[in-house]
Parts: structure tokens; C-alpha cells; sequence
């Protein structure tokens, strides 16, 4: 039995040990690909040294700046004011060498300033950081960890469970059978909890908060700016959806102003560019109920008058959106046995349902909840 334990371990390991090494060498592969095509006007040291210097590694007045703590060179999941530095490349990348210096040691306005004040490079540095964002620009961010090694768990899981199942069935080097049953069934738990979890993360998504193509921040235009919801999400009190303000409803007031308090001029400018090109921004979608569901914003916060954080959660203290309820139909049916149904000085109410606004006037009765006046139908909420 122990031998037999040694034997798979053994087996497993050189599976898995082969698998890695290909996984890595097909990712460094790429990398190498990359660096040929510019190998032609770049020295390789000035690439290396450019990357260096972003990332802080190489001494360069008193307080050396690390471009990467701020821009950062990977995919991250958190939200962050700064730009990134797939962002910088894009940004810079019609710019000549002397104004791309410019922005970088004699900055204009006052968030740059801030956030640039130990910036001291000489003319050389600032080709050779140029060069290493020219290779962002081309290779993209690198991918998140986490999500690289939970694939990477996945696949070696499947690795595990393929040599178990080859072994019981062909090779059969290991004589104590339960061995397989065991080592099979721990994969298959383990294969379907990474499955479901993904699965239901697909279709539900309670916390969902995706970066979004402009950092735009509820908390500084509805709370610090005090600006009213229904200013942007205008159709919100009469038709079935909320809307999206426009590129055009940004500008009533991006016209005028131009920096923001966190994230500069940067953040702003990408509207001023989607103005000029005359594209919509693509926001991305963040609550999705199924097609078969039908919700409508005028019914809730038109004629129920129910504030919009009832179901959304302090959107006003938001710097990045995020999903606070997980809109499964339990969700809308536990609010809609509980809601006490706002009837008194209601117009809708008074004439859609004559006889209940009789009888409550008469006292007989004192309120209603929604499912009381068909809210746990079907039919209300399926087409
Ligand atoms: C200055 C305009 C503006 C104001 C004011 C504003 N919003 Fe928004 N809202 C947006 C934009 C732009 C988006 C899309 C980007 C995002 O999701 O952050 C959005 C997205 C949303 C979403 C998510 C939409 C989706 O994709 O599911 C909700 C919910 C929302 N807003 C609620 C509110 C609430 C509640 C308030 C008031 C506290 C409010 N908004 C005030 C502009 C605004
Ligand atoms: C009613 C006026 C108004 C509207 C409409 C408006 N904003 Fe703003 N926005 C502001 C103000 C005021 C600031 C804060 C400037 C500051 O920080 O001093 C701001 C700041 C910002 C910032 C920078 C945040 C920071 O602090 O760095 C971004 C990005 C932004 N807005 C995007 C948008 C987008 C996108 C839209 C359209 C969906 C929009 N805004 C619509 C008034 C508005
Ligand atoms: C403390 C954080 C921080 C550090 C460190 C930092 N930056 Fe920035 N950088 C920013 C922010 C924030 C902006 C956007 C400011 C604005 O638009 O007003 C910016 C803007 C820029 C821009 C201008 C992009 C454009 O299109 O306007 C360049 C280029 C840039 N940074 C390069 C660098 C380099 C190179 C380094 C390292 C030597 C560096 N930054 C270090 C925060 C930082
Ligand atoms: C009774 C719950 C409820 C209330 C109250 C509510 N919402 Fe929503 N909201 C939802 C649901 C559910 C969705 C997803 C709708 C869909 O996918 O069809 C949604 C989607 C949105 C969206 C995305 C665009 C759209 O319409 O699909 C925005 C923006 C939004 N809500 C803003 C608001 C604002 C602003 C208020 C307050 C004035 C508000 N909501 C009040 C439940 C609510
Ligand atoms: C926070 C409480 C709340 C939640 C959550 C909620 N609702 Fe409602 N709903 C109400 C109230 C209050 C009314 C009453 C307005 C009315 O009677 O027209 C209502 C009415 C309705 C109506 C009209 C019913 C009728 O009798 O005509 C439909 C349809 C509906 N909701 C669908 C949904 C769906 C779908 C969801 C989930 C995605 C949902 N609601 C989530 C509070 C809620
Ligand atoms: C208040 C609104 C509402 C009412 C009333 C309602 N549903 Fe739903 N139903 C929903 C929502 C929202 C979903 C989507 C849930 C999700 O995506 O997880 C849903 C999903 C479903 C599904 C798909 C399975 C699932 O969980 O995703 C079935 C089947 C269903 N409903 C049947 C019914 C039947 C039968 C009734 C009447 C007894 C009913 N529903 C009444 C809101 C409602």
C-alpha cells in the first residue's frame, strides 16, 4: 500500500512536472516572439533598462520614482485612480519625443504635479522608458496571477484524475484499488467546485464590479458633486429602464471642467476623445436580469417611489459600481410579500384599484403588500 502511494505520487509528479514546464515554456515563447520584431532599431539593453526604470530598480535622484507602483504593468482586479501603463502607451503614442518629455518633467496642471514630483530623468532614461511602453503597447498587461493559476489548478487536477483512470483501467502498476477510487473521487470534487463555481458566478452576479472603460466614480459626482440620480439615469421614473446618460449629458458639464481630483486630466480627456471620434463609450453592463424576466423602473421607482438604494445598495459611495443584490426571483418575492404598498395620495393607486382605495378609507383594511395585489404572479414577471 505505501509503496503503491509512492508509485502514484511518483506518476503525478512527473505528469505534473511536464506539464508545467510546457505551460511555462509556451508562455516565455510568446515573449520571445515579441522581442524579435522590434530587435531591429532597439537594443535589448535599452529595453531592459527601460523596463528597470519603470519599475524603480535603478537609482535616479533623491527620491527615485517607481513608475509601475502607480502605472501598473499587469491586470489588476481593484480599482485604482492612476492610469495604467497600457493606458500611458496608448495615450503617448502620437506624441514626438520632445512633448512626451515635456508631459513627463514639466507638468502643467496640479494632479500631475502632485503625483510627479520625484520624477527626475534625463533625456536617454526617457527614450529607453519610451521603448518599454512601445512593448506594453504591443504585448498587452500581463495576465492576472490568480486567474493563471487557478487554470493551472484546474489543468493539473485533470492531469491527476487522467493518469488515476489510466492506471486502474491500462497500466495498473498499482495493486490497492481504493487508491484510485479515492485519489478520482477527491479530483472530481474538487473539478466540479472550481465548475460550479464559475458556472454560477456566470449567470448570478451578486458583487459584480468590472473596471470600466472610464474610471467614472459615483461617489464623486453624486455624493462630493451632489448631483441628483435621475440627472444622468434620466428615464428612470417613466420607462422600464433606467438609461445611460450619453457622452453628450458628460459634456453639459466636462465642457468646463477638465481635471478631476484623483485621477487628473487623464480620465476626463478619454470623454473629450469619444466626443471627437463620435463614439458611444462601452460601458459595461453590470445588472442583467434573463430575457424571460420583465422588470420595469417606472413601475418601482416611478409609482412604488422606492429609493433606488433599496435595490442598488449606496451607489453614492461607489468609486467603482458594484452588484450588491444577487436579483434571483427569491429576491424580488421575499421584497414583494413584505413591501407595504404606498397607497395613501398615490394617483396611480386611486385609479387602478378603486375598491382597495375604498376599503382602505373605509378602515377595513390598513395596508397591502405588493404580492397582495398580484405581485407573486407569474405572469407579472414572465413573458
Ligand atoms: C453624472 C452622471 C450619473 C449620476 C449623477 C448617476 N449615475 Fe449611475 N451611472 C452613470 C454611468 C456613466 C454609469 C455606467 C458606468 C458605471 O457602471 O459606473 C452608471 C451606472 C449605474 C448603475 C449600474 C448600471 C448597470 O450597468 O447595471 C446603477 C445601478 C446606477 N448607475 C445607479 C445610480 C444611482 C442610484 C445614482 C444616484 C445615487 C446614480 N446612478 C447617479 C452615470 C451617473
Ligand atoms: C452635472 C455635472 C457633471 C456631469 C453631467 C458629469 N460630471 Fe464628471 N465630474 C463633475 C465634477 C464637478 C467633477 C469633479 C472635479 C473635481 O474633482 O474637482 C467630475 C469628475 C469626473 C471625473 C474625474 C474624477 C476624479 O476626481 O478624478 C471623471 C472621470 C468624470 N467626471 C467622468 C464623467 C462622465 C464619464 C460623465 C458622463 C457619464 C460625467 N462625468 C458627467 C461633474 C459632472
Ligand atoms: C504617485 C503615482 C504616480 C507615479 C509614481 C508616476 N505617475 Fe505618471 N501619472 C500618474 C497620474 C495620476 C497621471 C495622470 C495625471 C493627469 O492626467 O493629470 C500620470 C500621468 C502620466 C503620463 C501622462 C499621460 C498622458 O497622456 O497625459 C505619463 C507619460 C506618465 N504618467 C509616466 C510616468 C512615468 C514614466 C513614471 C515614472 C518615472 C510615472 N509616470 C510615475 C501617477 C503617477
Ligand atoms: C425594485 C428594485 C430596483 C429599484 C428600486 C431600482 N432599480 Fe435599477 N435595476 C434594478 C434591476 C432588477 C435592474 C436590472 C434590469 C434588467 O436587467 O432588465 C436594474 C438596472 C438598473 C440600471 C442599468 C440600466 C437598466 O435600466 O437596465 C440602472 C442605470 C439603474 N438600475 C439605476 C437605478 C436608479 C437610478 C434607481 C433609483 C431612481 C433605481 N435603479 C432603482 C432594480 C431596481
Ligand atoms: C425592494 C422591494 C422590491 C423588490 C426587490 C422588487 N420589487 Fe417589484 N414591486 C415592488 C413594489 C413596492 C411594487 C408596487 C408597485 C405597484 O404595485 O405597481 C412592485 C411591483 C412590481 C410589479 C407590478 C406588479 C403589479 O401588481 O402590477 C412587477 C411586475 C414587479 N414588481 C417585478 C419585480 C421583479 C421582476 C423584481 C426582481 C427582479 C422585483 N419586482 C423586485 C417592490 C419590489
Ligand atoms: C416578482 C417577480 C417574479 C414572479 C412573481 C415570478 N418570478 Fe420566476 N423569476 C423571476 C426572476 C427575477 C427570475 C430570474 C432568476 C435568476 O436569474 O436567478 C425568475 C426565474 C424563474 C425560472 C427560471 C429558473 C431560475 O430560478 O432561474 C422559473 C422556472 C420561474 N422563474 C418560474 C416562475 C413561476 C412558476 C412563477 C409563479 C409561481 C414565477 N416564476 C413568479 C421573477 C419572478
Amino acid at each position: 500500500m505505501k509503496r503503491d502511494i509512492l508509485k502514484f505520487l511518483k506518476t503525478a509528479t512527473v505528469f505534473t512536472i511536464i506539464f508545467t514546464c510546457s505551460f511555462y515554456i509556451s508562455a516565455n515563447n510568446g515573449d520571445e516572439d515579441k522581442e524579435h520584431h522590434t530587435q531591429g532599431k532597439i537594443s535589448p539593453d535599452d529595453l531592459k533598462v527601460g523596463e528597470r526604470l519603470f519599475h524603480g530598480l535603478i537609482i535616479t535622484g533623491d527620491n527615485t520614482s517607481n513608475c509601475a507602483s502607480c502605472h501598473n504593468t499587469a491586470v489588476i482586479d481593484t480599482f485604482n485612480w492612476n492610469p495604467s501603463a497600457l493606458d500611458l502607451a496608448l495615450s503617448t503614442e502620437n506624441m514626438d519625443s520632445a512633448s512626451f518629455a515635456n508631459t513627463l518633467l514639466n507638468p502643467v496642471t496640479k494632479r500631475i504635479s502632485e503625483v510627479h514630483e520625484n520624477v527626475k530623468l534625463d533625456a536617454q532614461q526617457i527614450v529607453q522608458i519610451r521603448y518599454y511602453l512601445d512593448t506594453i503597447k504591443t504585448s498587452g498587461l500581463k495576465e492576472h496571477k490568480r486567474l493563471v493559476s487557478r487554470l493551472a489548478f484546474f489543468i493539473i487536477l485533470i492531469i491527476i484524475l487522467l493518469a488515476a483512470v489510466t492506471d486502474l483501467a491500462f497500466t495498473k502498476k498499482i495493486k490497492f484499488k481504493p487508491l484510485h477510487g479515492t485519489i478520482i473521487l477527491l479530483a472530481l470534487v474538487f473539478i466540479f467546485k472550481i465548475i460550479y463555481e464559475d458556472a454560477v458566478a456566470l449567470g448570478r452576479s451578486q458583487d459584480y464590479a468590472p473596471l470600466q472603460p472610464i474610471k467614472f466614480s459615483h461617489k464623486v459626482h453624486a455624493t462630493d458633486n451632489k448631483i441628483d440620480c435621475i440627472y444622468c439615469h434620466h428615464t428612470v421614473e417613466t420607462a422600464k429602464s433606467a438609461g445611460i446618460p450619453s457622452t453628450n449629458v458628460c459634456m453639459n458639464c466636462h465642457e468646463l471642467v477638465r481635471e478631476g481630483t484623483y485621477s487628473g486630466r487623464f480620465e476626463i480627456q478619454k470623454i473629450l476623445t469619444h466626443m471627437e471620434k463620435e463614439e458611444a463609450v462601452r460601458w459595461i453592463r453590470i445588472h442583467k436580469l434573463p430575457d424571460h424576466v420583465f422588470f420595469s423602473h417606472a413601475q418601482h421607482a416611478g409609482v412604488g417611489k422606492l429609493d433606488c438604494s433599496e435595490c442598488h445598495g449606496k451607489v453614492e459611495d461607489m468609486h467603482l459600481l458594484k452588484q450588491v443584490e444577487d436579483l434571483s426571483m427569491g429576491w424580488c418575492l421575499d421584497c414583494h410579500r413584505s413591501k407595504k404598498v404606498n397607497f395613501i395620495g398615490n394617483e396611480y393607486y386611486e385609479k387602478t384599484f378603486e375598491d382597495f382605495h375604498e376599503k382602505i378609507k373605509n378602515n377595513e383594511i390598513d395596508s397591502l403588500t405588493v404580492a397582495e395585489l398580484g405581485g407573486e404572479n407569474c405572469m407579472k414577471c414572465h413573458y
